[in-house]
């Protein structure tokens, strides 16, 4: 059976880039047709300057939200990453097979690392091994498909890169998975700035679409979104990046194609309105199960301590093999 594995950080509040580029393709499809694993990876939520209580009401939070969204622990393992050691003692075993030049190389890290120098932070020495962890994350489980927004393309291609090499020089031990990325909308843009991504840690929140933003915020939001100098309503992703983010959102939205829902809009404003409704009326089911949710936090944590149990059984001997094959002596 095709083995999935997937995983959003804890570093702020849901966003609608992380439902339409990642959750929603886990809920309607992947949890359904194969043995699939989603993650809080809250170890990746400590690589940037980090409040302890934010980061653990964020975790439950995220988990009260993909529940809500609709995994099924009954189809898919629900877990938190840090509940499964198997992720932290892969990922020394891959720092001992990537090299430190291609981990510079990697796009987030210089951005990031840039942003955080830039505003007087320090950065993280985690900050340039966590593709590292993130591979582990992957490969713990022999994983074959990992479905995942655009920004994650890079990370994916290096874990496939040190499958390969871990693969060849100790032996078989892992599968090489690939990224899986949804037909529209793998790339929400913030609609303040529609050339940089809706990123839940963006400073201000106006471009930013959360999951649990109430129906007038969502609106107003969508309304006052960025649109470009032109009359006309094209799918230009270059020329018109405010257009096409918002028919791109749509269109995630409707299950429609971006370039033939441009034609039925002849202004801008008719646009965001339709917009703004769709949005609302595909977050409106999600919210409505959260308030419930959110009120039984035992069963959340319920989900969470039998998703880590059942982890921690698939990844254990995998990272065992790993031990072995690298040269390890088993401990007896
Ligand atoms: P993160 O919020 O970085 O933990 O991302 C969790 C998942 O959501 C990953 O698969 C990302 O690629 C995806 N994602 C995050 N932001 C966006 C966005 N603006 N558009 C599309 N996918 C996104
Ligand atoms: N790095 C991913 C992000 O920023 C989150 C993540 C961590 C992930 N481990 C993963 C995604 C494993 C897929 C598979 O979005």
């Amino acid at each position: 059976m095709t083995r999935i594995f997937s995983g959003v950080k804890p570093t702020g509040h849901l966003t609608l880039g992380n439902y339409l580029g990642a959750v929603r393709r886990w809920v309607e499809v992947d949890q359904h047709r194969a043995d699939a694993l989603f993650s809080i990876v809250d170890l990746h939520a400590l690589t940037v300057e980090h409040d302890p209580a934010r980061v653990r009401r964020l975790s439950r939070q995220a988990a009260t939200l993909l529940l809500a969204a609709g995994l099924d622990p009954a189809l898919c393992t629900v877990f938190v990453q840090s509940h499964v050691d198997e992720h932290t003692r892969l990922s020394y075993l891959l720092e001992c097979t990537a090299t430190d030049g291609e981990l510079r190389r990697m796009i987030q890290y210089k951005e990031k690392s840039v942003r955080a120098l830039a505003s007087g932070e320090s950065v993280r020495f985690s900050l340039l091994s966590y593709p590292v962890l993130m591979a582990a994350d992957i490969l713990a489980y022999r994983t074959d498909e990992v479905p995942v927004g655009e920004d994650q393309t890079q990370h994916v291609e290096l874990t496939r890169d040190l499958a390969v090499r871990f693969n060849q020089r100790y032996g078989h031990t892992f599968s090489v998975p690939k990224a899986v990325r949804p037909p529209v909308a793998a790339r929400v843009m913030d609609l303040q700035d529609p050339t940089s991504k809706m990123g839940k840690s963006h400073e201000s929140a106006a471009g930013i679409v959360h999951l649990l933003d109430d129906a007038d915020v969502v609106r107003k939001k969508i309304m006052r979104a960025v649109t470009d100098s032109g009359q006309e309503v094209e799918y230009d992703r270059e020329g018109q990046p405010g257009v096409a983010n918002l028919l791109e959102i749509l269109a995630g939205c409707v299950a429609e194609d971006p370039a033939a829902l441009a034609g039925a809009y002849t202004s801008y404003g008719a646009l965001k309105r339709a917009t703004a409704e769709a949005v609302i009326e595909l977050l409106r089911p999600l919210r409505e199960r959260h308030t419930v949710l959110a009120s039984d936090p035992g069963h959340v944590d319920a989900v969470l301590k039998e998703g880590a149990e059942r982890a921690r059984g698939k990844a254990r001997p995998v990272v065992d093999a790993a031990y072995r094959a690298a040269g390890l002596l088993p401990a007896g």
